[in-house]
């Protein structure tokens, strides 16, 4: 099983377009130690050459780009990609909106929850991708599923999926009730656990979660690889860094640091490489020569960068 992080930033990637904050300055002058990041997508093949992705980004079409193994092959034909299918976490927009960049008639397969997949019916732009030739299909909620490309032939990577505390996407909140929205653990954002057929090798890859509890702990155990939600290092640090108001709790995002943040919650499960992904660009474990960034490898975390690759 191979598994490439492709995007490793959050929504409005790193630099982000707007942002004016120090990282993002640093990021666009190349500062050392400061890279920038497209947003959250990871890659997986079982046998090299199909590949299913999980989350379609923004940046999709710059992430096949750099790189070679999601591109035609030399002697495939005229039209041609080695993606046989894409399995989304959630229906945000840094995990969707890249699906519009793959229309063109290409066969390949859409995996979602319940949730997700309405979200796409009712918004009618991802017709652009017909589901006559890009089928969509359920992800049950705890079930391994082996996932296929369009034509129904298994890609060797096999999927189990969990609901995690978390939020719908910013475009589908109710304005009267928030509350409503952002704790949510009934599968509007899931992680996913993707191995190979033999189910060995387990990597883990949850972009979004608000909380950690026992059965998330008990879950993860004895994981070979997780990739987690790493976009705040603390709660309040859009509104410390001047560019929002909102903080990481009320975007469905746990903070990496304090008693409550993941580095504490998952000190003591067995897991066998931590890495966050999904990391803000207010976050800054970003620039490897701040304190953040010392800590968070202390604790035996990475920050996941654009391009790593790992084999199970
Ligand atoms: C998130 O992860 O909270 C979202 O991607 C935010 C957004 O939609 O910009
Ligand atoms: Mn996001």
């Amino acid at each position: 099983m191979r598994v490439k992080i492709i995007g490793s930033a959050a929504g409005g990637g790193f630099p982000q377009w707007n942002c004016n904050y120090r990282l993002s300055r640093a990021a666009r002058t190349c500062m050392p130690g400061v890279q920038s990041r497209t947003q959250s997508s990871v890659a997986a093949s079982a046998d090299g050459t199909g590949w299913v992705l999980f989350n379609a980004s923004p940046d999709i079409r710059q992430q096949i780009a750099q790189t070679p193994d999601l591109q035609p092959a030399a002697d495939a034909p005229r039209r041609s990609t080695s993606i046989r299918a894409v399995v989304l976490t959630n229906a945000d927009v840094d995990h969707v909106a890249g699906l519009l960049s793959l229309r063109e008639r290409q066969p390949f397969a859409i995996y979602a929850t319940a949730q997700v997949l309405a979200t796409l019916k009712t918004n009618s732009i991802f017709n652009v991708l017909d589901p006559a030739i890009v089928p969509r299909r359920l992800l049950a909620p705890t079930q391994e599923m082996a996932i296929c490309g369009a034509d129904g032939h298994p890609t060797g990577v096999v999927v189990g999926s969990f609901p995690v505390p978390g939020k719908v996407a910013l475009y589908l909140e109710q304005r009267g009730d928030p509350d409503a929205d952002f704790s949510s653990g009934t599968g509007d954002t899931i992680g996913v656990r993707i191995s190979g057929a033999d189910g060995l090798g387990a990597v883990f890859y949850v972009p979004g979660c608000a909380r950690i509890d026992a059965a998330l702990r008990e879950r993860l155990a004895g994981a070979a690889c997780l990739l987690f939600d790493g976009t705040f290092y603390t709660d309040d640090e859009m509104i410390t860094a001047g560019v929002g108001q909102k903080t990481g709790a009320r975007m469905g995002h746990i903070a990496m640091s304090g008693e409550a943040g993941s580095i504490a919650a998952l000190a003591d499960v067995k897991i066998g490489r931590r890495i966050f992904i999904h990391v803000n660009n207010t976050n800054p474990v970003l620039d490897e020569s701040s304190a953040e960034h010392a800590a968070v490898k202390a604790a035996d975390w990475e920050v996941a960068a654009d391009g790593m690759e790992m084999e199970f």
